[in-house]
């Protein structure tokens, strides 16, 4: 068993906290305030109460799970963390500002981590208490649902970082995948061209979301459409990758969209804001075009 300290108690954030408990670490869930902390345990209370009724997990290991994960209003505590995770906001200042504080807390022996989707790690070290002690583990959202995460080592992380990293997320039952500090990681360099792509036939009219979501969903064998997906990662997050993506390579196919720059502008964030290229507001999401 570790202490891990989350900041960010965000959708990523609190995906990480619930699969931690669940694997029977102390989870440190922290946000801007202890208020966001304590509704992002309330959140994960229902996700468990749910994966009980549905027989999946007993109702004393949901009850033991939700007892670990204890929401804190600074990082105090974070005294104790063997390793602390960042799930904030994508935005690079927002992160370095974390890094200064939460060091501050952290043990001399503590590693830091990141769940950047795509902000090369060797550059966010550089705010890092130990450069040696920090690197990225990228999760995939919804946490609890999906399988991989991506291990990202910066120039100075140490070997012992990675191992101890490595092991504890193998512990969360995950399937671990090494990649280097480039734009994107893995993951994200193959996704972004894709959803940013659907977005350009959008805006070009090809199709409307709808068929653009049904044809790529059901003649891939996706899950979810590309815009559908764009919508539940966040265009806000999209749009900051986009731009990681193509400022990093330099290469003008990753230049975003321009429809996904004027979604966000317009503050249409998708799921999370109630409309992005779907509406949110009713009991099925509509099409906006
Ligand atoms: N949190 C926890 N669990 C969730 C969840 C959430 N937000 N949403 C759905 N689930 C669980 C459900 O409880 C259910 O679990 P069960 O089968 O054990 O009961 C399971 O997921 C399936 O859910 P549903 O039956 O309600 O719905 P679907 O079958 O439509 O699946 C989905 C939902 C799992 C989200 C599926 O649509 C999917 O896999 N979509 C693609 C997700 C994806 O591509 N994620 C990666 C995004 S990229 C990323 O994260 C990187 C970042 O850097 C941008």
């Amino acid at each position: 068993m570790t202490t891990i300290g989350i900041i960010g108690a965000g959708q990523m954030g609190a995906g990480i906290a619930q699969v931690a408990a669940q694997s029977g670490h102390r989870v440190l869930l922290t946000d801007v305030s202890l208020d966001r902390a304590e509704t992002a345990k309330a959140g994960i209370a229902k996700r468990l109460a749910r994966a009980v009724e549905k027989d999946q997990i007993a109702q004393g290991d949901a009850d033991a799970a939700l007892d670990r994960i204890e929401p804190q209003g600074d990082y105090a505590a974070f005294a104790d963390a063997g390793i602390a995770i960042e799930a904030a906001t994508e935005r690079e200042e927002i992160k370095r500002a974390i890094f200064a504080e939460v060091g501050k807390a952290l043990g001399p022996d503590a590693i830091l981590a990141t769940n950047t989707s795509s902000i090369p790690i060797t550059r966010l070290a550089q705010t890092a208490p130990d450069p040696a002690r920090f690197m990225g583990v990228h999760f995939f959202n919804p946490v609890p649902v999906m399988k991989p995460i991506e291990l990202i080592r910066g120039l100075a992380t140490s070997d012992a970082t990675v191992a101890r990293v490595e092991a504890f997320a193998n512990g969360l039952g995950k399937t671990v995948v090494h990649a280097n500090d480039a734009p994107g990681f893995i993951v994200n360099r193959v996704l972004l061209p894709l959803l940013n792509e659907a977005i350009f036939a959008l805006g070009e009219g090809v199709a409307n979301v709808r068929d653009i979501d049904t044809a790529v969903s059901l003649g891939l064998n996706h899950p979810m459409g590309p815009l559908t997906l764009a919508d539940f990662i966040g265009l806000d997050t999209c749009l900051e990758i986009a731009r990681v993506l193509h400022e990093g390579t330099g290469d003008p196919k990753f230049r975003p969209a321009p429809l996904l720059v004027k979604y966000v502008e317009a503050g249409w964030l998708g799921r999370k804001t109630g409309r992005g290229f779907y509406d949110y507001s009713g009991a099925e999401p509509v099409p906006t075009r």
